[in-house]
């Protein structure tokens, strides 16, 4: 048993309530390898933000699970020496299982998500509970779902994607004792979230999409109040990566992501923890891309995955700063 609080990691509880309090949200970014890692530390050190690097189970089986802890340990003293020690959570994302997330509270993660939303409701207040009574004998934070969200939920693609009752959270959130709620008002998992069909073009033949469902937002805080949300599914796939993926070889449909207006806006509520994947793997795809193909002649992997660090580290900063309002919030 190896706990967080020996690797330097804080849970999500005072984050949260600072978040709330103050009208940003923590940045969850995905991380699979060390340069997602080192883009992601060197951003939030320079903006001084908190926050919560996330793992799915998909990054566990690619990582392994004794790395990904000793790189989260190594975070937390890569900050310290890059000079501000901010906070730094290790999140499981999308736990499908009473003993994935068990694992990994074991294994020094300091917070956890249990996802039961594809459940009936009484199976996900039930799981969802079991981890909550698990989890917080070891102080670890938990995440619970309700609603699903459209497009791929860690490997698993839902077959319909249903907003959140606002009628079940207060039910689904005493009986549960979760910390936080992660809540389905349209946004969606992957970067092809809506086909052109689903939007509609401005006046500049931009597609738009359907715009977030700020009514149930409100709704859950008004029988909520103050009480953590979270947002996943929020790249906003950024046009400028897409671009170069395709002028360099690759093949990307066309997609719109969440616009980062709106995620600015639902930032400023309750929301406090907004997921971000997607979009890390495009800019790092196009990086690399980009340099490949004007540097056929390359194939030491650091002149790759060094632009794409540095490409990362830049779209990090600017979601701190500019999108969640998390930057000189640590
Ligand atoms: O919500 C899902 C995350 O983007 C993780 O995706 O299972 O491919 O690692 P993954
Ligand atoms: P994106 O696919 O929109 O980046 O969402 C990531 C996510 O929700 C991880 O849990
Ligand atoms: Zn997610």
């Amino acid at each position: 048993m190896t706990s967080y609080k020996e690797l330097g990691l804080v849970n999500t509880r005072d984050m949260f309530a600072k978040a709330v309090k103050g009208g940003y949200a923590i940045p969850a970014y995905n991380f699979n390898n060390m340069e997602q890692m080192q883009a992601i530390i060197m951003a939030c050190v320079e903006t001084k933000s908190p926050v919560i690097l996330q793992v799915s189970k998909g990054a566990r089986d690619y990582a392994n699970i004794n790395l990904l802890r000793n790189m989260a340990k190594g975070a937390t003293e890569y900050a310290h020496e890059l000079g501000c020690d901010i906070p730094i959570v290790l999140h499981l994302d999308h736990g499908d299982s009473f003993e994935t997330c068990k694992d990994c509270i074991d294994n020094g993660f300091s917070s956890v998500m249990i996802d039961g939303s594809s459940l009936p409701y009484e199976e996900n207040v039930a799981l969802t509970k079991k981890v909550v009574e698990y989890a917080h004998k070891f102080d670890v934070t938990v995440e619970g779902e309700l609603g699903v969200l459209a497009g791929i939920e860690d490997e698993v693609q839902a077959e319909a994607s249903h907003y959140t009752q606002p009628s079940e959270v207060i039910d689904f959130v005493s009986k549960t004792g979760v910390d936080s709620l992660a809540i389905s008002i349209g946004t969606s998992h992957g970067a092809f979230k809506f086909t052109a069909e689903q939007c509609t073009r401005n006046a500049d033949g931009i597609l738009v999409p359907p715009p977030l469902r700020f009514d149930i937002l409100k709704e859950i805080e008004k029988k909520l109040p103050g009480f953590p949300i979270v947002l996943h599914g929020s790249s906003s796939v950024p046009q400028q990566y897409v671009k170069i993926i395709n002028e360099y070889g690759g093949k990307l449909k066309d997609s719109v992501g969440i616009p980062e207006e709106q995620l600015r806006e639902a930032a400023k509520s309750a929301v406090c923890k907004i997921n971000i994947d997607s979009d890390g793997r495009l800019a790092m795809t196009a990086m690399i891309r980009k340099v490949l193909a004007e540097h056929p002649e390359v194939f030491d992997p650091r002149k790759y995955l060094g632009p794409a660090r540095e490409a990362l580290k830049q779209m990090y900063m600017h979601k701190n700063i500019d999108v969640l309002g998390s930057a000189g919030k640590a």
